[in-house]
């Protein structure tokens, strides 16, 4: 027997699919037959990757929303219906990290607010607009992506840290009030995953890295698409009877109980 997913004839909203994970579980879904649709306040981004989906045969569309505006996201869902019918699969992947790195004592108030207002109010606001219309068909399928910083704290990003936290338990509230409706709702919790920003920041930083890789049992950072493969399974029948879940793809960086510095 082959197994496969297969997503042909669904549609999926990706956001912040211009660029990091997003990206390639846009492609990915592409892969699977997907329709992919992909709001990001990045246009240049999200026209980019929709062009990567057509010139591989597949279908895409790009737009410019911003998550936090809710104007922005009725017309994120308005644009899939008009132009695919019906939306199958939400991810919420768009996301921000702290701009400073310091206690939470001298972070200044707004940056901490925007990281809790992309993360927890943008997951939250899509959510509420999509589900609307799944609730109508009795089906589909939400997956938001957490970070391994919402299960163990991480020193000078207290505002990243609440925020997926608060991810992940929202998905398990959400899960429970669309169980009826016969929605699953669940989340991915990446671990350092080796995007463009994260290679040319982070990892930049010689000494950071060699130090970040000890505490990771798997020996390095998660290619962008093995994020994306966790996604994929979660927003397939391949989990039928999983909701409320946290998948953790962190090459067993929580699994590790010793004491961190990065
Ligand atoms: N890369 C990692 O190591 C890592 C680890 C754990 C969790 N994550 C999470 O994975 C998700 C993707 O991160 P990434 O590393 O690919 O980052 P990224 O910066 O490459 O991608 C994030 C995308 O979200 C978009 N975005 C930001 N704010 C937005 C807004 N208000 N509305 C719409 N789009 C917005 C950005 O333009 C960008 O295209 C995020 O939720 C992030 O917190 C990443």
């Amino acid at each position: 027997m082959v197994v496969s997913i297969n997503l042909r004839g669904k549609t999926a909203i990706i956001t912040g699919a211009g660029s990091g994970i997003g990206q390639a579980t846009a492609l990915l879904f592409a892969e699977a037959g997907a329709n992919v649709v992909i709001p990001d306040v990045n246009l240049k981004g999200a026209r980019d990757t929709a062009s990567q989906i057509r010139r591989g045969g597949g279908n895409a569309i790009a737009m410019s929303t911003d998550v936090t505006s809710s104007k922005d996201v009725d017309k994120m869902v308005r644009s899939a219906l008009d132009k695919f019918g019906r939306v199958d699969v939400l991810v919420n992947n768009a996301g921000i990290n702290t701009k400073f790195r310091m206690p939470f004592y001298e972070q200044p108030e707004e940056d901490w607010l925007r990281v809790i207002e992309v993360d927890v109010k943008g997951t939250w606001l899509c959510a509420k607009a999509v589900s609307l219309e799944m609730i109508k068909r009795k089906s589909g399928r939400i997956v938001n992506i957490a970070s391994t910083a919402g299960i163990a704290a991480l020193r000078l990003q207290s505002n990243f840290v609440a925020a997926k936290a608060g991810v992940i338990r929202l998905t398990q509230a959400m899960a429970m009030e669309l169980a009826p409706h016969h929605i699953a709702v669940n989340c991915v919790a990446p671990g350092s995953t080796l995007t463009e920003g994260v290679r040319k920041g982070l990892y930049a930083n010689k000494a950071w890295a060699e130090k970040m890789l000890t505490y990771i049992p798997l020996g390095r950072g998660a290619e962008p698409r093995e994020i994306a493969q966790g996604i994929l399974f979660l927003s397939s029948d391949l989990a039928s009877y999983v909701t409320g879940h946290t998948l953790v793809v962190d090459g067993g960086w929580t699994a590790g109980a010793q004491v961190r510095d990065v």
